[in-house]
């Protein structure tokens, strides 16, 4: 089989464990130029693959298969509609898009060209995550109560200061658009129902950023079960740590990972632990190699995104998961501007850029 063309568009922090999962992949794929319009950067990256300053003039010439999305999140929108518009496939890094709208039209396009999606929300990816989904999805647990999650992922000034772009409205967000849409996005595709309310309030504790270090938000969903959050990058930056429990009438099941150190706790309705009955099914499935899928879950999405063009099928974390979670983040945004609990789906645009001023005019 020939192997897909790979690019990849912004070679800052995230694009490093890009190019880890090309490696890891590279039977399959092969990594044909890099963008950035910083060629410094680029060639820091890999030195020796072709670079580009301009991704337009990339992609008519290298016409890759599998274009990867790691510029500042701001510009994920014009760079994805250009990309899917010129045959490509994406590996779209979270936010997928700054705004509601922006990300239903790159799910709409999605579907109108067939082109993939795969989106960067690495938690789906974990091993033994893909199980507990599919057994929740068939009732092994019965009913879902509720869900939680934390993200505590701490960042200082070095961090918001590393790029202009950090930490604001226009192009970032705050700790509940960068690091907790991950695990928004895991706790509703793993409880396996949809948010039609939101309700939240988000803080500036400590950074000196224009958008929240702080968030907590509660969603309503569609079967009456509802999901706590909370989100920060207030905490030390050598303790980070995110988790998940969903709670279900026969069981409750853990999952997190702090300082790099993954954890399980799954348990039947007795209180009995399954965790081992879990960790051999996983490595039935995807061999021993798999339970280290924590260390760098970038190899199993590129690996998914392969073999969702090989079979034309959607990837796990695919356009669709892009545009609610953004949907989703947005109607917390919004709920915490307004003061007042949001319907969802939205049924009007709102962005992140729709919460300049916010702090200004409410105080943190
Ligand atoms: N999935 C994950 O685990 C994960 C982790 C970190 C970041 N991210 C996401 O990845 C994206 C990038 O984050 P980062 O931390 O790597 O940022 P970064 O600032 O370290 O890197 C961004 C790069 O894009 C380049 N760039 C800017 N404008 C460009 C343009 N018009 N054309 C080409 N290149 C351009 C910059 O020069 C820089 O090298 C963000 O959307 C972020 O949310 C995802």
């Amino acid at each position: 089989m020939e192997k897909l063309k790979v690019m990849i568009i912004g070679c800052g922090r995230v694009a490093s464990k890009h190019l880890k999962a090309i490696e890891k992949n590279k039977d399959r794929v092969e990594l044909k130029a890099l963008v950035d319009v910083s060629e410094e950067a680029a060639r820091k990256l890999s030195p020796g693959t072709p670079f580009y300053k301009d991704y337009k003039q990339a992609i008519e010439e290298v016409k890759p298969d599998i274009v990867a999305v790691t510029v500042p999140s701001g510009l994920h929108y014009e760079i994805a509609v250009y990309a899917m518009k010129n045959g490509c496939n994406l590996l779209l890094e979270k936010p997928m898009s700054m705004s509601s709208n922006e990300s239903r039209e790159i799910y709409e396009l999605s579907k109108a060209t067939g082109k993939k999606i795969a989106m960067g929300h690495i938690y789906r990816y974990f091993p033994i995550v893909g199980l507990v989904h599919d057994d929740i999805k068939a009732g092994r647990f019965g009913k879902v109560t509720h869900g939680s999650i934390f993200v505590r992922w701490g960042h200082g000034d070095d961090y918001y200061g590393s790029a202009a772009w950090r930490g604001t409205w226009k192009s970032d967000g705050g700790a509940l658009m960068n690091q907790t849409i991950h695990a928004i996005d895991l706790l509703v595709w793993l409880m396996g129902s949809s948010p039609v309310e939101a309700a939240s309030m988000i803080s500036q504790r400590k950074a000196h950023i224009e958008a929240d270090d702080l968030g907590m938000a509660i969603l309503k969903m569609d079967d009456g079960s509802l999901a706590s959050i909370e989100g920060t990058t207030c905490t030390p930056e050598n303790d980070h740590a995110a988790e998940f429990t969903v709670f279900c009438e026969n069981g409750v099941i853990t999952m997190g990972i702090r300082r790099g150190k993954p954890s399980v706790n799954i348990r039947d309705g007795k209180g009995k632990k399954l965790n081992g009955s879990y960790i051999m099914r996983q490595i039935r499935k995807s061999g021993p190699g798999s339970l280290l899928g924590a260390l760098n879950p970038h190899t199993a999405i590129y690996s998914d995104l392969i073999e969702a063009i090989d079979n034309d099928r959607q990837p796990v974390a695919d356009a669709y998961a892009g545009y609610t979670s953004v949907d989703n983040l947005m109607g917390i945004y919004k709920a915490a501007k307004l003061g007042e609990t949001v319907k969802l789906p939205l049924d009007e645009d709102f962005s992140s850029e729709d919460m300049k001023g916010y702090f200004e005019s409410k105080g943190s």
